[in-house]
Formats: C-alpha cells, sequence, structure tokens
C-alpha cells in the first residue's frame, strides 16, 4: 500500500481485531476509514467460519458489514464484548474528539455499552491536548439556531458551524443537524462537554 497513512489505518484496524476479537463474540464496530478496515478483518474472520456477529454504529458501517458479509444483529440484542472504533483526536488522558462521519451518539451508545473500547488511529489523531479538530455537536434541527446562538454565547471565541453536505444541510442517522465547533484547544474536555450537553437542543 503506497500511502502511509492509510497503510498505518489497515495496521491499527486488523491488529483491533487480530488482538481482542476471539471466536463466538458480539463486536461493536466503529464508523469512518480506520474503522473499515476493522469491518473488513471481521469479515476475513466470518469467512474462515468464526461465529462473529456485530453491533453498527452507522448506516455506513452496516452497509460494509454486508459488503464484507459480518452477520449484524441489533442494539442491545447481545452484550457487546469489545467495541473497536476510529476517533479524530486523542489526548493523553484519552479523551476523544469523534463524529467526523457524523456517527457520535450510536458511536457512543456502543462504547458506553461495550464491555471493552478500543479506539484505533493512526499517529496523526494523537494530540497534546483536544481542539484542532472542529468538535463536532448533534443537534435536534428544531432547536439549530437556538444552539448555534447559544454557543458563542457560553464560549465567546467559538464559531458553531452547520455542517452541509453537497450544499445540503447534513442529517445523521437519527435525522439530526451538525455543528462543527471551533472552541480552540481544549484544555478541559469533561467540562466542556458537560456544558454543551446542558444546553436544550444538544443531542
Ligand atoms: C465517525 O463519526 C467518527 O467518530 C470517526 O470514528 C472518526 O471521524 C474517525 O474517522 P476516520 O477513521 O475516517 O478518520
Amino acid at each position: 500500500m503506497s500511502d502511509p497513512k492509510e497503510a498505518a489505518k489497515r495496521l491499527v484496524g486488523f491488529a483491533a481485531v487480530d488482538r481482542y476479537v476471539e471466536d463466538g463474540m458480539c463486536v461493536g464496530l466503529g464508523t469512518g476509514t480506520t474503522a473499515c478496515w476493522a469491518i473488513k478483518r471481521t469479515g476475513e474472520r466470518v469467512a474462515r467460519g468464526e461465529k462473529l456477529v456485530a453491533i453498527v454504529t452507522s448506516a455506513a458501517t452496516e452497509k460494509l458489514c454486508g459488503d464484507f458479509g459480518v452477520p449484524v444483529v441489533p442494539f442491545m440484542s447481545r452484550d457487546i464484548d469489545v467495541a473497536i472504533d476510529g476517533a479524530d483526536e486523542v489526548a493523553p488522558d484519552w479523551a476523544l474528539t469523534k463524529g467526523g462521519g457524523g456517527a457520535l451518539f450510536r458511536e457512543k451508545a456502543i462504547a458506553i455499552a461495550a464491555n471493552r473500547f478500543i479506539v484505533i488511529v493512526d499517529d496523526s489523531k494523537v494530540v497534546d491536548q483536544l481542539g484542532r479538530f472542529p468538535t463536532p455537536v448533534e443537534v435536534v434541527p428544531f432547536t439549530l439556531s437556538w444552539v448555534q446562538r447559544r454557543i458563542p454565547a457560553q464560549f465567546p471565541t467559538a464559531k458553531a458551524t452547520e455542517r452541509v453536505r453537497d450544499g445540503q444541510p447534513y442529517r445523521t442517522d437519527n435525522g439530526n443537524a451538525i455543528l462543527d465547533c471551533a472552541f480552540g484547544l481544549i484544555p478541559d474536555p469533561r467540562t466542556l462537554s458537560a456544558a454543551l450537553m446542558a444546553i436544550h437542543g444538544v443531542l
């Protein structure tokens, strides 16, 4: 593989499945270009006869599971032995930015429900402090203008930009909007997360 970044994604995606997934397990499968490699590897293991099933974090991942032959079961129909997912940034205390692919709500549901959560990233995602990558915030569309005003009201240097795809407002698998929020460097991600979650309309 000629692209070193893609090679790193493949390496971590395959390694996570090889190291943490055992025959008979239910695996939470993430979303994105890194998680894609873990899905592919899971499919290879299923093709070799292992009894693996997946719980998926997005419609895109469900489609990939179909392509790679990974059986999908509904959320909470099985204990999730291990969840494997990418991230947009990882801080030294394991704080994560997720949602560049818009699947943050289901990704978090599966991560917190899983017995074990494995994050797979190439080294470009490892940072000293979160914040270089804009923080994706999922918002119920009815409240979008409200939330878009509240964020800079509470964080004066922040800029909250509605995500647009192909000239249309982006919608998540849950039918919601995303605000990509530039906060600058984030010294205390937990406090920021709690403050955002307290704004009515933020999912
Ligand atoms: C999807 O919503 C995200 O949380 C992804 O896990 C994250 O954006 C990483 O994606 P890539 O592996 O494509 O960079």
